[in-house]
């Protein structure tokens, strides 16, 4: 692909790549139309030290759509986007130490995510992102064949398990839970999406959000997201980045995985994270 106002590096062979040239701070239509293009073309993009703060983060959030506004929130009464500052330590490990794609368990699960380093730890504390884009094409034509079509059953169980460590398992708590499964009730998606942009076909994989795959019996669903677990925990389809404070990654969330490499632990880190709302998941034969 021809950039004319940025130079990319690719940080591995499967996606992944660090824009340079781009000051987020002063950002023209040109530059971020070609950003956007790289996000698509590399489905994770790093920019180093950018030396934004989270004002500056949340307007480019809003060149790519519209700031979400986290479903836990809304429920609580929120009404405007959100911008949270997620911080890890000696009491409160990373949760998100697993591969997922954020938030499948609502309808329209986010499009893409801005996260920016805040506090790192002396060592450790990257993040690893997966292609599923690469992770689809390596399929067998034949394993692809029995995929594409199928559906699968998100929840938001997972999410409230992770939430009531936090919260605690109070009357108050019980409440709050039960309104955000009236709110956003079991929902499914495409096992296999296609790009809305670019076309493409990737897998969408929710992690622990995902119950089951729709139409199956539970020993055949197990079977068929375990080999799928396995699959995409290949590093053949992985990238890393070793943050610095002030690096900022734009992500993809419609054709990638991501996790938190929790091996600072107990070492503080803080991250500064937004996400753009998507649209629906589809999948065309
Ligand atoms: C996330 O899952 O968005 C957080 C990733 C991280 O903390 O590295």
């Amino acid at each position: 692909m021809n950039y004319q106002r940025i130079k990319l590096h690719r940080v591995s062979g499967s996606l992944g790549a660090e824009v340079q040239g781009a000051d987020l701070r002063a950002l023209d239509d040109e530059t971020f139309s070609e950003i956007h293009r790289a996000l698509l073309d590399n489905e994770v993009i790093f920019f180093r030290q950018t030396g934004i703060d989270d004002e500056t983060q949340m307007a480019l959030a809003h060149r790519f759509g519209q700031p979400s506004i986290f479903p836990l929130l809304k429920v609580l009464g929120e009404t405007g986007p959100t911008f949270q500052v997620i911080e890890d330590g000696p009491d409160s490990p990373n949760a998100a130490d697993d591969w997922h794609t954020d938030v499948t368990w609502v309808a329209e699960p986010p499009k893409v995510a801005l996260l920016r380093a805040g506090i790192m730890p002396e060592a450790g504390g990257d993040t690893m992102w997966g292609s599923m884009t690469a992770a689809w094409d390596a399929l067998s034509p034949t394993m692809q064949g029995l995929l594409a079509g199928l559906e699968v059953l998100h929840d938001n169980e997972g999410f409230i398990d992770g939430v009531r460590i936090k919260m605690g398992d109070t009357p108050e708590s019980r409440k709050i839970f039960d309104d955000l499964r009236r709110a956003y009730p079991p929902v499914t998606h495409p096992l296999v999406r296609t790009h809305p942009e670019t076309g493409r076909r990737a897998l969408l994989w929710g992690g622990n959000f995902m119950r089951r795959i729709v139409g199956m019996e539970d020993r055949e669903s197990d079977a068929i997201l375990e080999f799928l677990r396995r699959h995409i925990a290949r590093s053949r389809f992985h990238c890393r980045w070793s943050w610095q404070t002030g690096d900022l990654a734009i992500w993809d969330e419609r054709s990638t995985v991501h996790q938190a490499v929790n091996d600072h632990f107990p070492q503080r880190r803080s991250v500064h994270r937004c996400v753009v709302d998507g649209d629906r998941p589809f999948f065309t034969p």
